[in-house]
């Protein structure tokens, strides 16, 4: 086990134990992918191992559902699935309104629809992804490779005439290759700065042919749980219009790092 967690992990990790909680006997929950989602996985684990938790996770990602299951939690397809009770990721960004910015990891397809198929998306963070607009973080649009050039054109020409402050178009890269999502697509990277109005945005980009769907998250989150370095859980719920503070013991368990090979 390592000494210390470091400020920004702690942050994650009392994130994602505060999330965990919301688990309940027999669940079928969402799993997020990226690292503030991996520490929600192992603590997930850690209630499955000792309190007996029974829960499906349908997970997110090729990397979470290895995760997941070297862990031993069990996992399903969402098709198997059906509805689920709850979705629980991270975020790149989120605003006063719990729009976020997701498809950092390049993950936000089924990221997507994983969270929109779920009762609740509850979204773990530091307190850096606050914002109070969306747009410094690149806006990820998954596209499929045949005509993405074309593709990125039309993108180019949505944004010229959008209420957005940068508009440089980046295709993300994986060393000299284009890289490839786990449905084999690409990922343009949008440069905007400031995102003026995120739903329009949104509702736009999905309509150009060649976008497969975009990491703009409008009315799907419910709660975000934001960790701080000092063990402090700030709970903003959207429907109760409440934030709520708490601490959680920022010591995780020796077990909790079975994954890290430690
Ligand atoms: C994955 O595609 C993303 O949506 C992640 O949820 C997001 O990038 C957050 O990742 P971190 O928790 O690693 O910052």
């Amino acid at each position: 086990m390592p000494a210390e967690l470091s400020a920004i992990d702690t942050a994650k990790f009392v994130a994602a134990k505060r999330a965990v909680a919301y688990i309940e006997d027999g669940m079928k929950v969402g799993l997020g992918t990226g690292s503030t989602a991996a520490w929600m996985v192992r603590c997930l684990a850690e209630r499955v191992r000792e309190e007996g938790l029974r829960v499906t996770g349908v997970p997110t990602s090729t990397r979470t559902l290895e995760l997941a299951k070297q862990l031993g939690i069990p996992v399903t397809t969402l098709d198997d699935a059906g509805w689920l009770d709850l979705t629980i990721d991270g975020a790149d960004e989120f605003d006063p309104q719990l729009s976020l910015i997701k498809g950092g990891g390049a993950a936000l397809l089924q990221e997507k629809i994983v969270a929109t198929a779920s009762d609740r998306m509850i979204v773990i963070s530091d307190a850096a992804k606050r914002v109070a607009a969306l747009g410094a973080f690149p806006l990820p649009v998954e596209v499929i490779p045949f005509g993405w050039t074309s593709t990125k054109q039309h993108v180019e020409e949505l944004l010229a005439g959008s209420d957005v402050l940068g508009r440089e178009v980046t295709l993300r890269m994986s060393g000299d290759q284009p890289l490839r999502t786990d449905e084999n697509n690409f990922i343009l990277d949008l440069h905007l700065k400031r995102i003026g109005d995120a739903r329009h945005l949104s509702l736009l980009l999905n309509q150009i042919a060649g976008v497969v769907e975009n990491g703009l998250f409008n009315d799907i989150c419910d709660v975000v749980i934001v960790g701080h370095s000092d063990g402090r859980v700030e709970v903003q719920d959207l429907a109760a219009g409440t934030t709520t503070e708490g601490r959680i013991d920022v010591a995780p368990s020796a077990n909790i790092f079975a994954d890290l090979g430690e």
